[in-house]
């Protein structure tokens, strides 16, 4: 037995989906546990460009079985187009995918609070992806969220919309909505888009904890595939400017309901430097001219909505506060490609506040905003690693890199990744072979 999760080790599009496609390949299933439309996972096969936003990436592989947990909230209108834009693209989707009875829906009433509630935030707004995560995640906690197994039962479902928007409403009320916004907030417009959905999604449905539990049990290898990243946690990110789920391992165990135990390793994926889309501190964040030209050679751009990735240089006190936290046992770099052109490499290896240095990334947003990186330089390799598939056909500098990396942050490089396609991937170590002391 064997249970991986894969988890973003900084802000998010770290090439998680290129590191589960890879690690696909010798799984069994694939499980999302958090998250919802906001991720936008990229995966190139064969020269050609997938981007998954809710199904899991191990879609791609037709011998996988690919799970939406609990913890995940589902916009059904998104899925449905999801699961036509991979069947149009010859993938097979069927009883391969399924969702969680317990996994609640993002409604389209969701989507306008999130658009409002950023409105109203003005120069304090968290640059969401606008794909109504908060309301959901917020509507769940307070125990007025409409879940999957919800949409199979007429009856439920219409009593559940009609309580929830209710409140919704009130809350809107003095605030001028447009057409399309009221339409959103009617309850006969969010049965009708339930019921359109019903159809396609119902052959999905099933009890995901159980699937789980079967799994672990009959011995099959499990990814647990993770969204955004660390630094953007609920509880251990940069708040407010954070998305509204437990990227961690916490919410991979909750969001799929797996009992701890059973967990083999936890692989930490970050880019060989760091980037970051929304609003929020940033203490490595390169502006100006050398911030653009990272942003054009990494083509940082968001795969979901489109917006520039701000660029900056890797930052070992956060990825040393994601270790911590979260429990990373190796790393997966990716994008070391990316550095192949500069001449001399940051890596920000501690924070200055005021002149002193300071033992921990900080917990108050403000704080951190106003901390100073502390740099060490590398020199670039200036040639290029691209494709590169194995250690040794890494120039000697970037294996310093690398190893830099390993030193600053404690933990050992597992996989590095050299491009966006499968094969352009380096093992170092078998992310599958159990840790000492841990079930294998
Ligand atoms: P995710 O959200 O963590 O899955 O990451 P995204 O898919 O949003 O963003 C990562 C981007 O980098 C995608 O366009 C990938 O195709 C690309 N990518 C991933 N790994 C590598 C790599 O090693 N080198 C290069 N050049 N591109 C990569
Ligand atoms: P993947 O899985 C990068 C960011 C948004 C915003 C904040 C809150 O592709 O790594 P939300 O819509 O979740 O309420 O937005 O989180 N964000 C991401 N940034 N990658 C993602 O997903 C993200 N999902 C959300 O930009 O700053
Ligand atoms: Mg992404």
């Amino acid at each position: 037995m064997s249970v991986l999760a894969v988890l973003g080790g900084q802000w998010g599009d770290e090439g998680k989906g290129k590191v589960i496609d890879w690690l696909a390949e010798r799984a069994d299933v694939v499980a999302r546990y958090q998250g919802g439309a906001n991720a936008g996972h990229t995966v190139v096969l064969n020269g050609k460009q997938y981007v998954l936003h809710l199904v899991p990436t191990g879609i791609l592989h037709p011998n996988v079985r690919c799970i939406i947990g609990a913890g995940v909230v589902v916009d059904p209108l998104a899925l449905v187009e999801e699961i036509q834009y991979l069947r149009a693209h010859g993938v097979e989707v069927g009883e391969n995918l399924i969702v969680g009875k317990r996994t609640h829906l993002i409604m389209p009433y969701h989507k306008v609070l999130d658009a409002h509630m950023e409105d109203l935030l003005g120069v304090n707004r968290i640059g969401t992806t606008g794909r109504g995560i908060g309301p959901a995640y917020s509507d769940k906690a307070a125990r007025l969220g409409v879940r999957v197994s919800d949409l199979l039962d007429e009856k439920i479902l219409t009593e559940r919309i009609r309580v929830s928007l209710a409140l919704k409403r009130r809350i809107l009320g003095g605030i001028g909505l447009s057409e399309e916004e009221s339409r959103a907030l009617d309850e006969g417009y969010n049965l009708e888009m339930c019921r359109k959905v019903r159809e396609i999604l119902a052959p999905h449905v099933c009890n995901t904890d159980a699937e789980i539990q079967g799994a672990v049990e009959s011995g099959k290898r499990i990814l647990l595939e993770g969204a955004q990243g660390v630094l953007l946690d609920l509880d251990m990110g940069t708040y407010p400017y954070v998305t509204s789920s437990n990227t961690g391992v916490g919410g991979a165990l909750s969001g799929l309901g797996l009992p701890y135990g059973k967990l083999s390793a936890v692989v930490g994926v970050m880019k060989a430097y760091c980037t970051r889309v929304g609003q929020g501190p940033f203490p490595t964040e390169i502006h100006g001219e050398e911030g653009e030209r990272l942003r054009s050679a990494g083509g940082e751009y968001g795969a979901t909505t489109g917006r520039p990735r701000r660029c900056g240089w890797f930052d070992a006190v956060a990825a040393r506060h994601c270790i911590q936290v979260t429990g990373l046992d190796g790393l997966v770099v990716t994008k070391l490609d990316i550095l192949d052109g500069l001449k001399a490499i940051r890596v920000c290896v501690g924070y200055e506040l005021e002149g002193r240095r300071l033992a921990a990334f900080p917990a108050e947003t403000s704080t951190l905003e106003r901390c100073e990186p502390v740099y060490e330089e590398f020199p670039g390799w200036l040639t290029s690693t691209a494709g590169a598939r194995s250690w040794d056909a890494l120039p000697p500098r970037a294996r310093d890199y690398l190893a830099a990396l390993e030193r600053l942050t404690g933990k050992n490089i597992w996989l590095v990744s050299t491009g966006p396609g499968r094969e352009d991937t380096i093992q170092v170590r078998d992310p599958f072979v159990a840790l000492p002391g841990r079930e294998s």
